[in-house]
């Protein structure tokens, strides 16, 4: 697991975004695995700029989305579908038919699951996959005691997770209790992935994640026994690490060689 500790936000979602790039630029027809959330915009941001500036085509790459909330039609302005049409794929040159985010309206969810993985298993797999972590430790919408294992499934969501994601419905009562998500094993399947987390309100889960036991109890201790993680912080995230300085001298070093 590389911990790269940047100075702030805006650092941390240009670092992410550099690895996109050079990904992309390595594979035009890389398959991504996106996820919503505050953290991921500014790094959709400087991806979109990349975009305009510096002529980043995501013309033949594909995408897979973590999670949808279930319940929700793809145009209401809370789905993750939503979400991603308007701060990425309406802003870049994606073909729309080459983005994949689960429908939160489907009807035989256990067979809609399974073709999702599917999907993804047609592609050969996810390239690099972008998550957030959820300040209960959640990656995609594996909350606390899911299986270390788990494929594409519904899950109910954590009492905390609900009043977090609060803030973006009028009121408590709005927020979805169910989410259609890529299950641990399923996201522990990418090749490669790459963590974000900003701010202090998520350092305490970040050290859980990062230094403490593997448990399915903080899901995303999980990303521990891949074998190529990156974790991007800010300085804020990365403030409860008991081993920040070794992190820090482990990709100087990495530079040196
Ligand atoms: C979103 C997702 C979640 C979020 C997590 C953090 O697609 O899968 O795991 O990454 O809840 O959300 P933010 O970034 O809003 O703190």
């Amino acid at each position: 697991m590389e911990v790269i500790i940047k100075k702030n936000y805006d650092e941390m979602s240009k670092e992410a975004a550099k690895v996109v790039k050079k990904r992309i630029l390595k594979k035009l027809n890389l398959v991504l695995g996106l996820a919503t959330g505050s953290t991921p915009l500014g790094l959709y941001q400087e991806l979109v700029r990349m975009h305009k500036e510096e002529d980043l085509s995501f013309k033949k790459v594909k995408t897979f989305n973590l999670d949808e909330y279930y319940g929700l039609d793809p145009d209401h302005p809370q789905s993750y579908r939503y979400f991603m049409n308007a701060n990425l794929f309406s802003q870049i040159d994606i073909d729309l038919a080459n983005t994949h985010v689960p429908d939160g309206l489907a009807k035989d969810i256990g067979k809609y699951c399974l073709e999702y993985e599917e999907e993804i298993e047609k592609y050969g797999g996810i390239d690099l996959q972008v998550l957030g972590i959820g300040s209960d430790g959640h990656i995609g919408f594996n909350e606390p005691g899911s299986s270390l294992g788990s494929r594409t499934r519904i899950k109910t969501l954590n009492e905390q997770t609900v009043a977090d994601n609060s803030r973006f419905f009028k009121n408590i009562d709005e927020v979805p209790k169910y989410a259609i998500t890529m299950g641990v094993g399923t996201i522990i399947d990418a090749k490669e992935i790459i963590l974000l987390a900003s701010g202090k309100n998520k350092s305490r889960v970040v050290a859980q994640a990062i230094e403490g036991p593997v448990t399915s109890q903080i899901t995303a201790s999980m990303l521990q026994v891949h074998p190529k993680v990156m974790v991007i912080l800010d300085e804020d995230a990365a403030s409860l690490l008991k081993k920040r300085d070794y992190y820090k001298f482990v990709v100087e070093s990495v530079e040196k060689f």
